[in-house]
This record gives structure tokens, C-alpha cells and sequence, in this order.
């Protein structure tokens, strides 16, 4: 059964503590946190004040998504506000090897992400380093938009090499997963899932989780 985070981007601030207890309460796998700086994507989200008060409101995982520029700057701050697990955007750094060291250093979980245009030979040097890899399947920065369908294709390929060199990272999709698309990428190896907008628009998340992990 595939693990879901619903992606927190997508609650209602006003009612966090309420919207924490309901996503425990429905089963949820964890709570996907994610971070943008307005560089790196042209958006801007939400950082530390608001993981101290998710970590103070829960003891689900909190996965921390950092969209944003020179991460080797931060991702130590992340991990001592509480986060369990901490992936970074390939695109944004050239270090990206020492960057996951620095998340295995400070005893979270280290993923890495690419986004859409990113082939997944851009990680194949730190494939065995990392405990999961995250495919945007929407180029990042909002939430709400259409699943790219392409992107199934680095599934495909990501579950090859899994599977050759006997790894056992997880493969995460973030972007556009609702009860259309949950399937497909599944189908394709997907095992951790990431919603936001269809996740929240829900009145009953038990249910939705439900659909969603199968
Ligand atoms: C997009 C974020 C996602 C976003 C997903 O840049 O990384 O986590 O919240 O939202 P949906 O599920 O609505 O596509
Ligand atoms: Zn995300």
C-alpha cells in the first residue's frame, strides 16, 4: 500500500490544529511541508514559524519539500525545527551530493527531487545515497495544477534501477494526484503520494484517504 502526505499547502491556516488532528485521524502516512522562496520557484510559501507550530500540533512525520535556492544553507535550521524528512531540488545546487550528507548528518531522512525537465540520469551519482526520490509531476511553485503525464516515464525507470541494483529508496509524486491519476502512478511505482488542492477540497479526509492509498 502506497504511503500518503497530504500536502499542507493546500489546509486551512486559519484551523491548522484542527486540520492536523483530522489528517491523523484519517490514517494519513505523514504531513508533506512545502518550502518556497520566490528564486528557486516564483512563489512564496510558508517556512519555520509555521514548522514550529506544525511540529508542536502533531506527531505525524513531517516531510519538508525545499524549493529553494542554496539549500545547504537551511536544511540543518529544518531539521532542528522538527523535520523528519528533508528533499532537495537537484536544479538547485551544484553541491548536490554534500547537500545530502548535510540532511543524513543531521539524522533526517535525505530525498531529492527533479523537477519535470530533469532527466533522471541528473541523479544517478547519489542514487544509493538518498531514502527517497521525489518526481514533480507539475513543475513546482503551486498547487492546483494538472499532472504532467510524461513524467511516468522516470517512474518506469527509477523502478528499473531500483530493482537492478537492489535499492531501497521510496518514489515519491507531487503534483496533480487526485482519483484520476493515483492509479497510473502507482502502476508505475510510485509508493509515497503527495495532494494538496484534491486532498483538502474533501470534507471527509478519511474517506479520501482511502481512495487515494488504496
Ligand atoms: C507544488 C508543491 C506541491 C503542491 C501539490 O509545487 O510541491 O506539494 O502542494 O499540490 P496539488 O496536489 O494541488 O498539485
Ligand atoms: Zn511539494
Amino acid at each position: 500500500m502506497a504511503k500518503l502526505y497530504p500536502s499542507l499547502l493546500s489546509a486551512d491556516f486559519l484551523n491548522l490544529q484542527q486540520e492536523l488532528k483530522a489528517l491523523e485521524e484519517a490514517g494519513v502516512d505523514g504531513v508533506h511541508f512545502d518550502v518556497m522562496d520566490g528564486q528557486f520557484v516564483p512563489n512564496i510559501s510558508i517556512g519555520i514559524p509555521i514548522l514550529d507550530a506544525v511540529r508542536e500540533g502533531t506527531r505525524l512525520p513531517i516531510d519538508v519539500h525545499l524549493m529553494i535556492e542554496e539549500p545547504e544553507k537551511y536544511v540543518e535550521l529544518f531539521a532542528e525545527h522538527g523535520a523528519d524528512m528533508i528533499s532537495v531540488h537537484v536544479e538547485a545546487t551544484p553541491h548536490i551530493h554534500r547537500v545530502i550528507e548535510q540532511i543524513k548528518n543531521a539524522n533526517v531522512k535525505a530525498g531529492v527531487v527533479i523537477n519535470p525537465g530533469t532527466p533522471v540520469d541528473a541523479i544517478v551519482p547519489i542514487i544509493k545515497m538518498v531514502d527517497y526520490i521525489l518526481v514533480m509531476t507539475v513543475n513546482p511553485g503551486f498547487g492546483g495544477q494538472s499532472f504532467i503525464g510524461d513524467t511516468v516515464d522516470k517512474l518506469d525507470q527509477l523502478s528499473e534501477v531500483k530493482q537492478r541494483l537492489n535499492l531501497d529508496f521510496d518514489i515519491e509524486v507531487d503534483g496533480g494526484i487526485n482519483d484520476k491519476t493515483v492509479q497510473t502512478v502507482i502502476d508505475h511505482g510510485a509508493n509515497m503520494l503527495v495532494a494538496g488542492s484534491y486532498f483538502f477540497k474533501q470534507s471527509d479526509y478519511k474517506s479520501v484517504t482511502k481512495t487515494l492509498k488504496g
